[in-house]
């Protein structure tokens, strides 16, 4: 019930900062799914994801420059490897993917700070896409202050706490901070941003920024390797992986990210792993297997690249939602990885 609250608020805070009606009305369609209508718009995806040979052009918005390809729009960055849109769909499911998170991790980070955070410090969220996590720990942290960093301009600029800025910077470049500002920086859900060369330069940045004796926390799922996968599943994991290694991005970087925190040299590294149940057994896993499809989805253009008859999306979609069948008999799990670690005190 205080997932399904908390979810209407955020519902209802996203409805005062855009209008955009095509937005509210994907995510009422995930409310109402929620509550227990099983049915799926099968033209949901079909009607965003037309092939990956259409048009694209570029625009700027309130500033910022954008690349729109199919429909779709995405960052125009060519120094950054992310393969998502940073459009309105986008970032609806990126605010539901956090609200399933935190009811199925029962947390929203695993780092020692909450005395830190009661207290007041400065923290960094890398990566911080529109921002859920960064407005929810602004909200239930307020004598300590947020900075959110993304490649695009998906966080909301003007209506938000007082304790809460962003900026736009690309993490494997330059983090526009000076050395030691952060007492706590978080990062989440990172993997299809970063290539091999770009986690060495954004750890080195996160090193720098972060205090002596601050806390680093990095967290990510292992997309390659699911728990009781069939067939199908496998196919859809490893075709996603070998579309990551042709794009010099690693494929299974949960699993290194302890061997990359101590090489950038921070230390008392910690982890949690945790199975998440995708399209099982309970509410947080059908949920969880909404936001994976959705993904998925949105990741069309990439994986379409690797096999040509997905650039069909009704076959793709039915493909995907062949996994979803074969996760549910299955069982499968994604594991998730939170690690968290410390700059050497001086
Ligand atoms: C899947 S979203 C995750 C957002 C947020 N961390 C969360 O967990 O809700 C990934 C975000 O990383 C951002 N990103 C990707 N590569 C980046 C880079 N090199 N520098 C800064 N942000 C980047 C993307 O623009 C996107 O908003």
């Amino acid at each position: 019930m205080v997932f399904f609250s908390a979810f209407k608020a955020l519902l209802s805070r996203r409805d005062k900062r855009t209008s955009n009606a095509s937005s509210l009305k994907s995510k009422k369609k995930g409310l109402s799914h929620s509550n227990g209508n099983q049915q799926h718009n099968n033209n949901k995806y079909a009607a965003t994801n037309s092939p990956v040979t259409s048009t694209t052009n570029s625009s700027s918005h309130n500033g910022h420059s954008f690349q729109f390809k199919d429909g779709r729009r995405y960052h125009s960055d060519s120094d950054v490897a992310y393969v998502l849109p940073n459009d309105d769909d986008e970032a609806d499911r990126v605010h539901q993917q956090h609200w399933i998170l935190r009811y199925a991790l029962q947390s929203n980070y695993q780092a020692p700070v909450t005395d830190l955070l009661e207290k007041g410090i400065t923290v960094l969220d890398s990566g911080c896409g529109p921002a859920t996590w960064t407005f929810e720990m602004g909200e239930a942290w307020p004598n300590s202050t947020f900075h959110g960093i993304d490649a695009s301009c998906v966080f909301p600029e003007n209506i938000k706490p007082a304790n809460v800025e962003f900026v736009i910077g690309n993490i494997a470049k330059q983090i526009p901070y000076p050395d030691n500002t952060f007492d706590y920086i978080h990062q989440r859900l990172l993997l299809l941003g970063l290539t091999n060369e770009d986690w060495d330069n954004a750890l080195k940045e996160l090193y720098r920024v972060l205090k002596p004796g601050g806390y680093i926390e990095l967290a990510e799922p292992d997309l390659q390797d699911l728990e009781n996968m069939g067939p199908t599943l496998k196919k859809l994991q490893y075709t996603m992986s070998d579309m990551l290694i042709s794009r010099n991005m690693p494929t299974k970087v949960a699993c290194e990210i302890e061997d990359r925190l101590i090489k950038a040299g921070f230390v008392n590294t910690n982890l949690k792993m945790t199975p998440l149940k995708l399209n099982h057994t309970d509410k947080a896993g059908k949920l969880l297997w909404d936001d994976y499809k959705h993904g998925y989805m949105n990741m069309r253009p990439v994986m379409a690249q690797m096999v040509p008859e997905w650039q069909d999306p009704e076959v793709y979609e039915c493909f995907v939602t062949a996994c979803g069948v074969e996760a549910e008999k299955n069982r499968a799990n994604v594991n998730w990885y939170a690690y968290y670690a410390q700059k050497p005190a001086q």
